[in-house]
C-alpha cells in the first residue's frame, strides 16, 4: 500500500484544474442499466472508484472503458443481475445498480454494504423506496434479492435527505408504470445532475433542483453523452489546503454556487477569494479566525468537507467547533491530528478544535477518503517530515493528488511500502 511522504511548510501558489464530481459520476454509471447501447460520460475523474464501478459494471456485461477524462460504456449485452461481495464491500455506491436492475430487468441481487471507518450506513431508505414501487424484496445471507413484475409509479417521502436512496429510487422511477413523487428527495448537485442526465436519456421529471420530485415513467430510455459536472468537494479541499498553508492558488473548472457554504466560511475566516465565472482565487496571509462549522444536507456546508476543515483550524486564532449532523461519528481523523501536536476535543457529534498550536511532523494514517485529505493538509502545515499511510483511500476520491499539490509547491511524494 502507498504512503505520501510530505515535507510542511511551503505555500501552495498556482493553479489547479478541478475534475468532474466522483459523486456525480458514481450516479451516473449506472443508468447505463437503463438503456442499452453505447454512453459517453464527459470528464469523468480518473480514481479508485471509478475504476471499481467499472470493474462492477464489467461483471454485469458492461464493457467500462476510461479513455483519459472520458468514460466509455456499452450496455447492449447485460449478462448478469449480481453485485457480489467483493465489488460492494469496496465501494458502498455499488448498491446504485440495484434500481436500475429492478426496473428495466425485473430482477437484482446485490451484496448489502459493509460497515464504513465513520458509522453505520444503512440503506434501509432505498429498500423502502424501490418497495413502495412494488419491488419484492428479501435479505438472503448478506444479500439483498429484488424482483417485480414491473415497478409502479407511487409517492414515496424520505425520511430523511438521502444521496443514495434518493439516486436508487428515482432511477428506478424512469421505468417505473405510471406517476412516482418523491418528496424530501435529496438537493445535492449530484443528484441534480443526475436528473437532468436521466431527462436527457427520455426520462420525464419535473422539480429537478428541488425537495419534490415527479416522474412519469416511460418505457424506454436511450443512450447518451453526458458532461460531469465540477467535484464540489475537490474544489473545497485545494480552497481549504491553499488558505492552510497561507497560499495563493486559482481554481479552474470549478461551479461556486455548488460550495457557497465553503466560500462563505472561508471568507469569515479572513481568507480573500474572487470568484470569476468557473474560476476562484484564493489568497490568505494570515492565521485564520476561528470559524464554527455545521455539517448538514446541501446547500448547507457538506459533511465531505468537515475533516478538512478541522486540518485549517489547527492554525486559528481561537477555538472552533465542528458538527457533523450527518455522521455525528465521522471524526476519525482526530487522534491522528492528535499525533501531530493538534489539541482536539471530541463530544458525541463534534470536535472542538484549539488553534494556534504548533505541528511537527509524524507518522499517520488514513482512515476514510476525506480524513484523508485533512491529514495531508495539516501534514502540509505541520514543520518538518509527516508520512501518510493508506493512501489508497484518497486515490478514491482525488485524481493525481499528488502531482496537483506538487504542481502548487507542496513537497509530497509518494511512496510504495509494503505496510500492509
Ligand atoms: C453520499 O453517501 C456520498 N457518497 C457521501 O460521500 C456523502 O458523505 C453522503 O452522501 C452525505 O452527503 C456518494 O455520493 C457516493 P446519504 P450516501 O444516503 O448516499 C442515512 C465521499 O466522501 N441513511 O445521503 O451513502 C445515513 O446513515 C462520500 O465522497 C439512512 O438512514 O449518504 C446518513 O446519516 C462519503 N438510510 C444520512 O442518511 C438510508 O437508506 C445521509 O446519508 C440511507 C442513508
Amino acid at each position: 500500500m502507498d504512503k505520501f511522504i510530505v515535507e510542511g511548510g511551503n505555500r501552495l501558489v498556482g493553479s489547479v484544474k478541478i475534475s468532474g464530481a466522483k459523486n456525480a459520476s458514481l450516479a451516473m454509471m449506472p443508468t447505463c442499466l437503463l438503456a442499452p447501447g453505447v454512453f459517453h460520460l464527459e470528464n469523468t475523474p480518473n480514481n479508485r472508484d471509478v475504476w471499481t464501478f467499472s470493474r462492477l459494471l464489467g461483471s454485469l456485461g458492461v464493457h467500462a472503458e476510461l479513455n483519459g477524462n472520458t468514460l466509455f460504456m456499452d450496455s447492449s449485452t447485460i449478462t448478469s443481475f449480481e453485485a457480489p461481495y467483493e465489488h460492494v464491500k469496496k465501494m458502498r455506491a455499488s448498491i446504485y445498480v440495484l434500481g436500475p436492475l429492478l426496473a428495466r430487468y425485473g430482477h437484482a441481487k446485490v451484496s448489502l454494504p459493509g460497515g464504513c471507518n465513520f458509522g453505520p450506513r444503512p440503506v434501509d431508505l432505498h429498500l423502502k423506496g424501490l418497495e413502495k414501487l412494488g419491488a419484492e424484496i428479501t435479505v438472503e445471507g448478506g444479500y439483498i434479492v429484488a424482483q417485480t413484475k414491473r415497478l409502479k409509479g407511487a409517492h414515496f417521502h424520505f425520511d430523511i435527505s438521502s444521496v443514495g436512496a434518493t439516486v436508487n429510487v428515482l432511477m428506478a422511477a424512469t421505468l417505473a408504470e405510471g406517476h412516482t413523487t418523491l418528496t424530501n428527495a435529496a438537493l445535492e448537485p449530484e443528484v441534480t445532475a443526475l436528473a437532468r442526465m436521466l431527462q436527457k436519456m427520455g426520462a420525464k421529471i419535473e422539480g429537478i433542483g428541488t425537495t419534490t420530485l415527479e416522474i412519469d415513467g416511460v418505457d424506454v430510455l436511450k443512450p447518451v453523452t453526458e458532461v460531469t459536472t465540477p467535484d464540489r468537494i475537490e474544489a473545497a479541499t485545494y480552497l481549504i489546503a491553499a488558505a492552510a498553508t497561507k497560499g495563493d492558488v486559482t481554481l479552474h473548472n470549478v461551479n461556486p454556487y455548488h460550495i457557497a457554504a465553503i466560500i462563505q466560511k472561508l471568507e469569515e475566516a479572513g481568507a480573500e477569494l474572487d470568484v470569476t465565472g468557473e474560476t476562484i482565487r484564493i489568497t490568505m496571509s494570515d492565521d485564520p479566525n476561528p470559524v464554527d462549522v455545521t455539517a448538514a444536507p446541501y446547500p448547507s456546508y457538506p459533511t465531505d468537507a468537515q475533516a478538512q476543515w478541522a486540518a485549517f483550524m489547527l492554525h486559528a486564532k481561537g477555538a472552533a467547533t465542528i458538527k457533523d449532523t450527518i455522521y455525528p461519528t465521522r471524526f476519525g481523523y482526530v487522534p491522528e491530528l492528535q499525533r501531530l501536536g493538534a489539541r482536539i476535543e471530541t463530544t458525541e457529534n463534534s470536535c472542538t478544535v484549539h488553534g494556534g498550536r504548533r505541528l511537527t511532523g509524524a507518522t499517520v494514517m488514513s482512515s476514510d477518503l476525506r480524513a484523508s485529505a485533512s491529514l495531508v493538509i495539516a501534514a502540509l502545515m505541520a514543520e518538518g517530515t509527516s508520512e501518510i499511510l493508506r493512501v489508497y483511500h484518497i486515490d478514491r476520491g482525488y485524481e493525481s493528488i499528488e502531482q496537483r499539490l506538487q504542481a502548487l509547491g507542496a513537497n509530497i511524494v509518494r511512496s510504495r511500502t509494503e505496510e500492509f
